[in-house]
């Protein structure tokens, strides 16, 4: 029985020693094997090969924007605001032509809820835009 725990505690002896006594070249072996799958690549960096990942890839969709920044009010007509979806509330804004919307969009509409982007600063125009002819899109 001493005999079996011994060789037990051997075996384990060897194995923790091999685990430690890496080549350099088992070492970036495996170091190359358990790298993190798709690292991000940011643009301008041509050091990673391949085709980059591109962290920041130009204007994000109109649906995005409407999820990050519009959705919080226009889901649920928080403080009067014409819900997606909802056709009646949106007819007569929309009557209003899409540059007039657009406007809205980007400087709000005083006196009420409707703040200047939603209150999305990172948003480019461009985007507050593709915000709009999403939500007009979803409601007519
Ligand atoms: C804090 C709440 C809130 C957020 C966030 C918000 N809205 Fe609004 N929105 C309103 C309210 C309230 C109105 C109705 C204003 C009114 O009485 O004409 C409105 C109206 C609008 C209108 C119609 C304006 C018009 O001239 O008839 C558009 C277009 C619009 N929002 C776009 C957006 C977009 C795009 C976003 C996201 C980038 C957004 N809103 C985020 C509250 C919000």
């Amino acid at each position: 029985m001493t005999r079996f725990i011994f060789a037990l505690l051997g075996l384990g002896l060897a194995v923790t020693v091999a685990a430690v006594d890496l080549t350099d070249a088992q070492r970036s072996d495996i170091e190359a094997r358990i790298k993190p799958m798709g690292e991000v690549c940011l643009q301008g960096d041509t050091s990673c090969g391949g085709p980059a990942v591109v962290a920041n890839a130009g204007p994000r969709s109109g649906e995005d924007v409407y999820n990050a920044a519009c959705m919080a009010c226009h889901a649920s007509g928080v403080a009067g605001a014409p819900m997606q979806g909802d056709v009646t509330a949106w007819a007569d804004r929309i009557a209003k032509g899409t540059d007039v919307l657009y406007a809205s969009g980007v400087n709000g509409v005083a006196g009420t809820g409707m703040i200047a982007k939603g209150g999305c600063m990172t948003c480019s125009d461009e985007e507050i835009h593709a915000a709009v002819d999403f939500m007009i899109a979803g409601s007519q």
